[in-house]
C-alpha cells in the first residue's frame, strides 16, 4: 500500500499530473486550530512529546486541505535534547539552548536517547493508523550540520558563524559531534521508520553558509553516511534531501549522498531544477513569501513551476517553511491552482 501513495511514487521516479502537494511546516501558526492546541499544550516541547496533541496538530492540515503528505509534528532539536542538552523555545527568540564546549562533546551520553524519544515513535504509529490510506507520512531529523549549529551557538543566528569558527579552531571535537549527530540521526529515522513512516526527510537548513570543502565534509559526508545506513535496512524507503542555499552544489548533492529527493528552496533556477529531474525527484520551491502576497505574484510562481517541472518527478511545495503571517485564503488558491493542473 505504502508504495501507492502519490509522494511515494513521484520519490520513486514516476511523473504525475497533477503534482503531489504539501507545505514545509504545514503544521503551525498560521492555522487558528493549532494555535489553540499550542495554547491548550502549555509550552513547544509540551505539545512535541504528547502524542494525543502532536497527531492531532498534525491531522489539523490534512484535514483542512487533504495534502497528498502529513509530516510528523516535532522539531531538529529534539534530537540534542534527547541526548540530554537543555531546550526552550521563546515566544519570538526561537529555540535556546546552552551552548556546547569540547569537553561536553566528549561526554555526550546517547544512552537515554530511544526512551526520551519514545513519544515521538507513538505519534508516527498513531498517525499511521489515523490518517486517510493515499496520505504519505513523512518522518525526519535535522541534518548533523544544522543540528550542530543551533548546539554550539545555542540559538539562531543570521549565518551560524559560532558554528563555521568552532569548525575551524576545533576540528576533531566538530567531526566527533558530526559522526555522533548522524549515527544517532540515523537510528531515529530507523526507528520511524520502523513505526510507520513511508520516507524521511533530512532538514539542512543552513548547507548553504558552508564554504566548499566543509560543505563536502559537514554536509554531504555524514547525509551519506545516513542515507547509506538507511538503505541498508529499508532499500524501499525513499530519502528526501534539504540541503538549503546549496546553489550550483545541489548538482553533486544527491549523486554523492544517494537521497532519492532533492528538496530544492526558492533560489534555485527552474533551468537548474529541470536538469536536476533528469537523475529523480525534485521538491519544492515556491517562495513562502509569494504565499504570503497572493495575488499575481502567487498565480505566476505557482505557473512557472509547472510549466517548467510537471512533465518530470515534482513534488509541489514551497522553498522553506510556511510563515505564520500566510493568510489562509492563499493556501486554497495555491491548492486549487496546483490541482486545476490535471
Ligand atoms: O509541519 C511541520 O513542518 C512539522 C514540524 C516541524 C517544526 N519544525 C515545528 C515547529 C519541522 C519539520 C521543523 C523543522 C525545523 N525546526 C527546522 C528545519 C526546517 C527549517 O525551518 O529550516 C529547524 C531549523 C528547526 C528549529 C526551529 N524550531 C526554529 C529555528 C524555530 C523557531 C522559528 C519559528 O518558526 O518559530 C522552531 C520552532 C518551531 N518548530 C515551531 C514549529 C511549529 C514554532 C513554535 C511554536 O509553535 O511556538
Amino acid at each position: 500500500m505504502g508504495s501507492d501513495r502519490r509522494l511515494i511514487r513521484v520519490l520513486k521516479g514516476e511523473s504525475l499530473s497533477p503534482p503531489p502537494l504539501w507545505m514545509m511546516r504545514q503544521a503551525g501558526r498560521y492555522l487558528p486550530e493549532y494555535r489553540q492546541v499550542r495554547k491548550e499544550a502549555g509550552s513547544f516541547l509540551d505539545l512535541c512529546y504528547n502524542p494525543d496533541l502532536a497527531v492531532e496538530v498534525t491531522m489539523q492540515p490534512i484535514r483542512r486541505f487533504g495534502f497528498d503528505a502529513s509530516i510528523l509534528f516535532s522539531d531538529i532539536l529534539v534530537v540534542p535534547h534527547a541526548l540530554g542538552r537543555d531546550l526552550r523555545f521563546e515566544e519570538g527568540r526561537g529555540p535556546l539552548m546552552t551552548p556546547i564546549g569540547v569537553s561536553e562533546i566528549a561526554d555526550l551520553d546517547v544512552s537515554d536517547f530511544h526512551h526520551r524519544l519514545a513519544p515521538v515513535y507513538e505519534t508516527v504509529s498513531r498517525l499511521r493508523q489515523s490518517l486517510p490510506a493515499e496520505t504519505a507520512l513523512i518522518g525526519f531529523c535535522g541534518a548533523p550540520w544544522t543540528v550542530a549549529t543551533y548546539m554550539i551557538a545555542g540559538h539562531g543566528t543570521p549565518d551560524q558563524a559560532p558554528a563555521r569558527l568552532f569548525a575551524y579552531s576545533e576540528p576533531e571535537a566538530m567531526d566527533r559531534l558530526i559522526g555522533l549527530l548522524a549515527d544517532i540521526s540515523a537510528d531515529y529515522l530507523l526507528r520511524q521508520i520502523e513505526a510507520g513512516a513511508d520516507t524521511v526527510q533530512i532538514f539542512d537548513s543552513w548547507a548553504g553558509v558552508l564554504g566548499e570543502e566543509e560543505f563536502t565534509r559537514f554536509c554531504v559526508k555524514p547525509v551519506a553516511r545516513m542515507v547509506a545506513t538507511i538503505k541498508e535496512r529499508y532499500p524501499d524507503i525513499p530519502v528526501i534531501g534539504f540541503p538549503k542555499g546549496a546553489g550550483s552544489r545541489f548538482d553533486d548533492y544527491r549523486a554523492a549522498t544517494g537521497v532519492d529527493g532533492l528538496g530544492l528552496d526558492w533560489t534555485v533556477p527552474l533551468a537548474q531544477a529541470r536538469r536536476l529531474q533528469a537523475d529523480g525527484a525534485v521538491q519544492g520551491n515556491l517562495d513562502p513569501l509569494r504565499l504570503v502576497a497572493g495575488g499575481d505574484a502567487l498565480d505566476r510562481g505557482v505557473d512557472r513551476i509547472l510549466e517548467r517541472l510537471s512533465d518530470g518527478p515534482l513534488i509541489f511545495n514551497l522553498g522553506h517553511g510556511i510563515t505564520p503571517q500566510t493568510p489562509i485564503a492563499h493556501v486554497e488558491a495555491m491548492i486549487a491552482r496546483v490541482r486545476a493542473r490535471a
